[in-house]
């Protein structure tokens, strides 16, 4: 039986992933771009959850410039903490399962160790905080919703960490934090797990354990200055020296959380689901580039 997903965001890189994945896993989804259906509209969103014939709605945009969260903070939070809450009214309503995407940045990044779904929540940022107001609407408003958090994506697609690096491939020097760490995650592998999970979500009544906060991100920690490494070693060829920062020098506009470490035991316990190394995505990530550049 073919699964029908509704998603909210068609342009991201998440959303153009889950797109490309779908056939493979015999689901269809209606992408709503934001000239469709923007977020921010209440009435709009609750009509299209209220009209649609899909099995599960899934949202996929976001606020996602974390530096101009903090100075367009009313939009951050209209889009990454009020449109969630609308798409969970309507989820709730129809009795659709709702999945829902935020980020590592609801921690402050303080802990010593990786971070648990039940650890407590301190967003240092416009943007984590908006997120966490999100996450919040959605686990109020849903019975049946997850909440995934992911980190550090990456992909082909739209415009990321790795485009950003091999964007500056012609540089002498680039300067890079090495004092953040975390999980770089690709946007394909999620996509992919979001789709093989869909099944079990849509059969899910309210109060399962598939329901609720999920940590999703790839194995192996890094830094930023680690990850840059591994992306400039895999492309081969030119590449500029890498020189070590900190993020006080960087001086970005927006805090970020020094560890952004994901803890997935839970997807494993739940799902059964362990992803793979992040340096392994990359690779594949990046020779999936080289052979369409070809
Ligand atoms: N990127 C990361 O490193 C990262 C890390 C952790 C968590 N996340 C989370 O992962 C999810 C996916 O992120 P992403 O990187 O794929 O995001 P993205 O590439 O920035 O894409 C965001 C999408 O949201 C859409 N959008 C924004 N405002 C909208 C509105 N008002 N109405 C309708 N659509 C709107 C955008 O459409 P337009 O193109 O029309 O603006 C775009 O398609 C988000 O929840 C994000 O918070 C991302």
């Amino acid at each position: 039986m073919t699964l029908k997903i509704l998603q909210f965001g068609a342009t991201g890189q998440l959303a153009r992933e889950v797109i490309r994945a779908a056939p493979a896993a015999r689901a269809t989804v209606q992408a709503l771009s934001r000239a469709e259906v923007d977020v921010t509209d209440r009435d709009a969103v609750l009509q299209a959850i209220a009209t649609t014939d899909a099995d599960l709605v899934l949202n996929a945009t976001a606020f996602g410039d974390v530096d101009g969260a903090e100075s367009r903070q009313a939009a951050a939070f209209a889009i990454n903490g009020e449109a969630p809450g609308f798409m969970a009214e309507a989820c709730e309503r129809r009795g659709l399962p709702l999945i829902h995407i935020s980020t590592d940045s609801v921690f402050d990044g303080e802990k010593d160790g990786p971070y648990v779904e039940a650890d407590p929540t301190r967003p240092i940022s416009a943007y984590g905080a908006s997120k966490r107001a999100g996450e919040v609407a959605v686990l109020e408003r849903a019975p049946r919703a997850a909440v995934v958090r992911t980190s550090w994506l990456f992909s082909a697609l739209g415009r990321n960490f790795l485009q950003i690096m091999l964007g500056l491939r012609e540089h002498p020097s680039v300067q890079v934090v090495a004092d953040q760490h975390g999980r770089p995650t690709a946007s394909a592998d999620l996509a992919r797990f979001l789709l093989a999970t869909a099944p079990r979500w849509v059969q899910a009544g309210a109060g399962d354990e598939a329901w609720g906060l999920l940590h999703f991100a790839n194995a192996g920690d890094t830094t930023r200055l680690g990850m840059a490494r591994a992306i400039f070693q895999i492309a081969g060829g030119a590449a500029p020296e890498l020189v070590p920062t900190t993020t006080a020098a960087f001086n970005a506009a927006a805090a970020r959380p020094v560890n952004a470490e994901l803890d997935c035991a839970r997807l494993n316990a739940v799902f059964g689901v362990t992803p793979r190394p992040w340096r392994e995505a990359l690779e594949e990530v990046m020779a999936e580039m080289r052979e369409t550049a070809a």
